[in-house]
């Protein structure tokens, strides 16, 4: 007789039982895991808690905003927003490979949150929104021989130096439970039937260099693809979906001129985990509408066109 109600009140007890008096930290994302690790906390201790952002500016269009309208203005949780774009795009500047990409985001993110954690004086406790299934792939990631494809560095735990005790306060739930959880604490719908989104963000599907007018562009077109896919009411039932700008020009037309532009590709996958995927079947007229709106209302891009891979072989991220 296991409910949700049930599991808010018995783990609002555990966090206050284990912090104490204790100060909080929890770096928020404004994704699903991190969201409703911030208002489970935020309950159970109030402004013992702060959240911290990282801004690296490789997130959608719109969502900085919307993180910290929801958390600071909604929910009063006490909210350090750091916009970073600009370091984090300084140091991706000339960097093509995906996994120094990564390695870049995730050391400046490091850095960063120390950075923003020391000026609010430190805390005695780092929050995290570590799932079930996160806690196994770490263990089974150091627990014996296997390929490691692409790095993720939103899971691992504490950076070295940081001596913080964990409160990790949905270790033992899946990611439909954590919504669940989410919805009867009152997260926004938007954020807690979101898709997945990765730690690196848009600069892991920009391949080539990621430029502020590369990440902007595919804004754009991202926005216009996710549009699409709410009006027609598909979103619930994709795992992902999102555009890849792509390094590569080709030649178009428009009115009677001839344009030399970026491609770009449309991906949607349905799946359960992320460990396999399947393409999602949109009907042709649907993705005409889309290659239609983007080709018009995304300068910088003149062709579009659909990832059709499933995982495996493919991956869902292109880099
Ligand atoms: P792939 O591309 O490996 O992606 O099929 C599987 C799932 O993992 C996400 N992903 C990442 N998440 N940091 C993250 O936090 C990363 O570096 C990263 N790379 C991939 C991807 O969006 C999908 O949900």
């Amino acid at each position: 007789d296991w409910t949700m109600g049930a599991f808010r009140a018995e783990e609002i007890a555990r966090i206050r039982a284990k912090v104490g008096g204790g100060r909080v930290v929890c770096g928020l994302s404004g994704g699903v895991d991190s969201s409703v690790a911030a208002v489970l906390l935020h309950e159970a201790i109030g402004d013992q808690l702060t959240c911290i952002f990282v801004d690296h500016g490789l997130l959608r269009g719109g969502e900085a905003e919307q993180v910290v309208s929801t958390f600071r203005d909604r929910f009063n949780i006490k909210l350090v927003h750091r916009d970073a774009s600009d370091l984090f795009l300084g140091a991706l500047a000339g960097v093509t490979d995906p996994e120094l990409k990564r390695k870049t985001i995730g050391r400046l993110f490091i850095e960063v949150f120390e950075e923003e954690q020391a000026k609010i004086g430190g805390a005695d406790f780092l929050a995290q929104g570590t799932l079930y299934p996160d806690v196994i792939e770490s263990v089974s990631a150091t627990g014996g021989p296997s390929v490691t494809i692409k790095s993720h560095h939103n899971v691992g735990g504490l950076p070295e130096g940081m001596r913080m005790r964990l409160v990790e306060p949905l270790r033992e739930l899946f990611k439909d439970e954590v919504r669940a959880l989410g919805r009867e604490l009152g997260v926004p719908e938007a954020i807690v039937g979101r898709h997945p989104f990765p730690g690196p963000g848009l600069a892991i599907r920009i391949p080539g260099e990621v430029t502020p007018e590369r990440v902007a562009i595919l804004q754009k077109a991202d926005a216009i693809f996710l549009e699409e896919i709410r009006a027609a009411g598909l979103y619930d039932a994709i795992w992902q979906a999102f555009v890849v700008l792509l390094p590569v020009r080709t030649v178009g037309v428009m009115g009677d001129g001839r344009t030399y532009e970026q491609a770009c590709a449309l991906r949607a996958v349905t799946g359960v985990d992320g460990m396999t995927a399947d393409v999602y079947p949109f009907d042709v007229a649907f993705l005409s509408r889309v290659a239609n709106r983007i080709v018009n209302e995304v300068r910088g891009i003149n062709r579009v066109t659909y990832d059709v891979t499933s995982k495996p072989p493919g991956t869902i991220e292109w880099e």
